[in-house]
């Protein structure tokens, strides 16, 4: 294979060079336990850990450091304190630029976290707590979060663009009693009702899970209705009461976050504390290249892995000056990304393809007008980023001046896996690039056999590292069922990879039934249970199919009740329906009625038809002899055709 390579001349990697990166990737691999007892001292320790890793795949059982104890909360801000109370921790960037700013320095931030951890205390939250937390992005987000880490309760942010259906089924899932939420949130001049929500949400708990608890933060000051006894406002409980740290062991939870997996319902991923705590903390140091000073920003929002990972530990466990923008690309208008770089002097930003290809669309004037001269690294992540729109970032927005780090990861793995250090590496446009310390990728065909030299296959990682997820919480048997029973032995990504002759990494997008809609992770079992839970739907199969910005849209073929008419008015319908159980992002691209779906004559879906239909791709529909109805294929086509 031949591709582009670029080397930005700018740069200089302070962090790690290429040689460097060589000789701590192999100490990684030959002696993990020792390397990763050395990156532990990122953190500080109540009891420092004396051992490394210990884990197995089978039977699934992982952990590590743990003998350790610490608390995550007293990393982030109160070790600080000492040297750097007047640094900026964080930034706000509000949704309306004409809106005031603010901005915590760690003295400040401790403040505030103290606050809320006794606001959290007075409201019954104890140790061990799930607490759930359903914000926007504010620094109220940010310091919720730690609090609860103060606590040694366990956060489990949900993505406030979520529906008070899927906050209900979250709530009940991890049987939190508490939540955390806003009058409003503000995304692009739209007011979000997230107060509303929890209550329409806790009214579908209210027989499973009656929550004690809500604490609500003003932010809008929109109308709200409040609850008594259930609801309170933060300024109302909080105190300045001295609130130490709880002491946790490296094994204790942290959070849970739910994902969306190829079946079922989400999936709530539980990560806990030493080891994501030392994943994160290096991977920031290394793949960010952070120096001291700098101001960094993670456009992605706290109800993803990558808010938790990069808005938060990372940066705060590094003593950064980290920025959290509460907006969106494209308001109010295609240059607001590059405002906000140019107003807070950013100079490494971390974004998603979906937010470079929708700009990109726009043209480069809304870039070219900013100066942008702050940035000095570009970070790229949650889908393959594709080498049109890479270059585009490389050459228009970073002027060919700063490298692109493009990090491949999951919520399951804590922190970034693969991807090049800046400066030390190589970049070729569309791979992610080589392994983190201690990562060891293995590909292999769909028997299992492993993949030597350059190859493609599927992607999995054969030993343990600290930010692995530990389970699924309350069912550790689909944890191991999930990632661990595909390919004996091995931890299986559900993603396809190609590996070239320079061992560079290029992710093909996933071999499961998830789709990667605008960077958010959607299982399309999701979606058809929401289509089928609508009285005029008989059945539903849901596929992904390439989409130029979003990376990949959700299609639905959808077959009807008898006597049922598939109108426009019904199409409209089942996508309200869609965003209604779901949440605006599941909102379907295309509905295709159709009569029947493609099945085998023992009655299973042949999802494998619908894709390549869905993607347009009618010459490579293999073979279509064991469909119980053949001639079925030929009107799906014609359908497709008039989508
Ligand atoms: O398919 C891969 C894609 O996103 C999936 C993980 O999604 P999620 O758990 O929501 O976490 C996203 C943010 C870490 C992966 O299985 N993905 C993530 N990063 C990349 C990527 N695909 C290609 N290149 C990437 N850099």
């Amino acid at each position: 294979m031949i591709h582009a390579v670029e080397r930005p001349q700018a740069h200089t990697p302070t962090h790690c060079t290429a040689e460097q990166y060589a000789e701590m990737y192999r100490a990684s691999v030959e002696t993990p336990d020792a390397f990763w007892l050395e990156q532990a001292q990122r953190l500080d320790w109540v009891k420092a850990p004396t051992k490394g890793g210990e884990w197995s795949y089978d039977p699934v059982g992982i952990s590590w450091f743990a003998d350790g104890q610490l608390n995550l909360c007293h990393n982030a801000v109160d070790r600080h304190l000492p040297q750097h109370a007047d640094r900026t921790a964080l930034i706000f960037e509000p949704d309306d630029p004409a809106s005031p700013g603010r901005s915590l320095t760690y003295g400040q931030l401790h403040t505030e976290v103290v606050r809320m951890a006794n606001a959290l205390k007075k409201l019954g939250v104890k140790r061990g707590d799930r607490v759930t937390l359903y914000l926007p992005m504010i620094l109220e987000g940010v310091t919720a979060m730690l609090a609860c880490a103060r606590l040694g309760a366990v956060h489990s942010v949900v993505f406030g663009g979520f529906s008070p259906e899927a906050l209900a089924g979250r709530i009940e899932d991890c049987g939190s009693r508490f939540v955390i939420t806003a009058d409003e949130g503000l995304r692009g001049g739209k007011h979000v009702p997230l107060k509303a929500n929890v209550d329409a949400a806790l009214a579908l708990t209210a027989h499973a899970t009656p929550v004690d608890g809500v604490l609500v933060i003003r932010h809008t000051g929109g109308a709200i209705a409040m609850q008594e006894g259930r609801d309170h406002w933060l300024e109302d409980l909080a105190s300045d009461d001295d609130c130490p740290c709880e002491v946790m062991g490296a094994e204790d939870p942290l959070f849970i976050l739910y994902t969306s997996g190829s079946t079922g319902k989400p999936k709530g991923v539980l990560h806990t504390t030493g080891g994501y705590g030392v994943w994160t903390a290096t991977t920031f140091h290394y793949i960010f290249d952070y120096q001291p000073g700098e101001v960094f920003w993670c456009t992605a929002d706290i109800g993803w892995v990558t808010g938790h990972s990069y808005v938060v530990y990372g940066p705060l466990f590094n003593a950064a000056t980290a920025v959290v923008f509460e907006g969106v690309p494209n308001y109010p208008d295609h240059g607001r990304f590059w405002d906000v770089v140019d107003k807070h002097q950013v100079n490494i930003i971390y974004t998603a393809p979906t937010a470079i290809r929708a700009l990109m669309r726009e043209g480069d004037h809304h870039v070219t007008c900013r100066s942008r001269a702050s940035l000095r690294l570009l970070g790229s992540v949650g889908e393959p980023i594709n080498p049109e729109a890479w270059r585009w970032y490389f050459d228009t927005v970073g002027e060919g001046r700063c490298p692109i780090i493009d990090t491949w990861w999951q919520t399951e793995t804590g922190g970034c896996m693969i991807t090049t250090l800046p400066g030390a590496h190589d970049m070729k446009p569309g791979s992610a690039g080589l392994p983190f310390f201690g990562i060891r990728p293995e590909l292999v065909d769909s028997e299992g056999g492993v993949l030597d030299g350059a190859a493609e296959g599927n992607l999995c990682i054969t030993h343990s590292w600290p930010g692995q997820a530990r389970t699924i919480y309350g069912d550790h048997e689909r944890f191991g069922q999930t990632y661990f029973s595909t390919y004996a032995g091995k931890y299986f990504t559900g993603d396809g990879c190609k590996r070239d002759a320079d061992g560079y990494y290029w992710i093909t997008g996933r071999v499961d039934d998830v789709i990667n809609v605008s960077g958010h992770r959607m299982g399309t079992a999701e979606v058809e249970s929401a289509l089928v839970l609508h009285p005029k739907v008989a059945e539903a199969a849901v596929v992904g199919y390439p989409h130029d910005i979003k990376g990949q849209g959700i299609y639905c073929y959808v077959t009807l009740k008898a006597g049922e008419d598939g109108s426009d008015a019904l199409l409209a319908e089942l996508k309200a329906h869609v965003r209604k159980e779901i949440g605006p992002i599941a909102t379907p691209d295309i509905i295709h009625f159709t009569d029947g779906l493609p099945k085998t004559r023992s009655g299973k879906i042949m999802r494998r038809i619908l894709r390549k239909i869905a993607e347009n791709d009618f010459g490579a529909l293999g073979d279509t002899s064991t469909l119980a109805d053949p001639s079925l294929v030929e009107r799906l086509i014609e359908g497709r055709q008039n989508a």
